[in-house]
């Protein structure tokens, strides 16, 4: 048996895995967390809102899966990092904004981190067993969101409604802005650094509008590998939290007689811009990408209130990146001061803009 805490049961990644969890016998919900909503009686121990990590040291898993939204996660991953308790990690934000560190506890806990993300599982899968110098590339697939090839003339009045109906994937609001927007696939590049070691001109981001292929890594010796499946989370969901077994999931396997194409474009960087900036603050480090989430989480949920255009998003990002020092936090507290400087200053630019 393995011993599951859920954190952000409510959501939709946590949804999907309670479904998981509870069709597999192997696997024991102990503990669960919401942020707001009840969740009364989904696990012996519950807790809504608070200090996630007092429930993690009471419930003491061998497992944490973490699909909180945002740097509120960041705690409960720090907190499994460091133990060496095995940690799947759905919140991204966490990782992109703590990456040095989280892989430094990471390193001193000895646990794995297993990416629910499903491009960073299907990338996991490509690179299992290869060494980084036998890797030439990475290359992360995007679906280009529900505003692929508008210019950007076109999205200057586009509402919350139209950018949440994604066109392949069905999240919880921040994300689906974020895949709209393309910060999604930003936070993912700097996400797969950290996972994977990998510099940043190693890892290209394509975009792929069926979301078939996951993720492909290029070998030295010319052969690529590449991770397909439909656009499914119960799939990472499932061996994340089943690993190494790989236990059988609800999903049809894919079906190749059925017409599938594969279809790849390079992305416009142009009219999406936050890609080519969260490189940027991938690229120059220290608390550049914290500062990335923290504007971009506050100019996501003006968005989501009507308060912010839907162009203004990466105009806030850009402002509050140039305002900032970046400079490399040493500890914790000096992360959570360049995360609550990011939204200061992202919030006086979402009010102004
Ligand atoms: N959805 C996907 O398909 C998908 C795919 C890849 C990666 N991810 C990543 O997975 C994470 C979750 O995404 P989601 O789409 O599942 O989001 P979601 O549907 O909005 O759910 C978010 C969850 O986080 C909880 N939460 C929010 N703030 C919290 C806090 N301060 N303390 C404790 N819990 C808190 C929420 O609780 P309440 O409901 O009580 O507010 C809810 O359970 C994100 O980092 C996202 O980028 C999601």
């Amino acid at each position: 048996m393995k011993r599951i805490a859920l954190l952000g049961a409510t959501g939709s990644i946590g949804r999907q895995a309670l479904e998981i969890i509870g069709s597999d016998p192997e696997l024991e919900l102990v503990a669960a967390a919401s942020g707001s909503r009840s969740i009364d009686g989904v696990a012996p121990l519950t807790q809504v809102g608070g200090d996630m990590t007092e429930l993690l040291d009471r419930a003491k898993p061998d497992l944490v899966l973490n699909a909180v939204v945002g740097f509120a996660g960041l705690p409960a991953t720090l907190w499994a990092l460091e133990r060496g308790v095995d940690l799947a990690l759905a919140n991204k934000e966490s990782l992109v904004a703590a990456g040095d560190l989280a892989t430094a506890a990471w390193r001193r806990g000895g646990g794995r981190l297993l990416p629910v993300d499903s491009e960073h599982s299907a990338a996991l899968q490509c690179l299992e067993g290869r060494t980084p110098e036998m890797v030439h590339s990475l290359v992360l697939t995007a679906s280009g969101g529900p505003f692929r090839r508008r210019g950007r003339d076109e999205l200057a009045n586009v509402t919350p409604t139209e950018a949440l109906a994604h066109p392949t994937w069905n999240m919880g609001p921040k994300i689906t802005v974020d895949s709209a927007t393309l910060a999604n696939k930003g936070l993912e590049l700097i996400e797969a650094h950290f996972l994977f070691g990998l510099d940043y001109d190693r890892i290209e981001v394509v975009i792929h509008p069926t979301s078939t292929v996951h993720a492909l890594v290029r070998f030295r010796d010319g052969a690529s590998l590449a991770h397909l499946g439909y656009p499914d989370m119960r799939v990472p969901i499932s061996f994340a939290l089943t690993f190494p077994e790989r236990a059988p999931a609800p999903i049809p396997p894919l079906d190749l007689a059925s017409g599938l194409t594969l279809e790849f474009e390079a992305p416009d960087l142009e009219t999406f811009p936050l890609l080519a900036l969260a490189r940027r603050a991938g690229e120059e480090g220290g608390t550049y990408p914290c500062a990335f989430n923290a504007a971009n989480e506050v100019a996501v949920e003006a968005f989501l209130a009507g308060r912010l255009s839907f162009l203004a998003i990466a105009e806030t990002v850009e402002e509050t990146l140039a305002s900032v020092d970046g400079k490399p936090a040493s500890e914790l507290t000096e992360l959570i001061e360049a995360d609550a400087e990011a939204r200061r200053l992202a919030q006086r630019t979402a009010t102004t803009a």
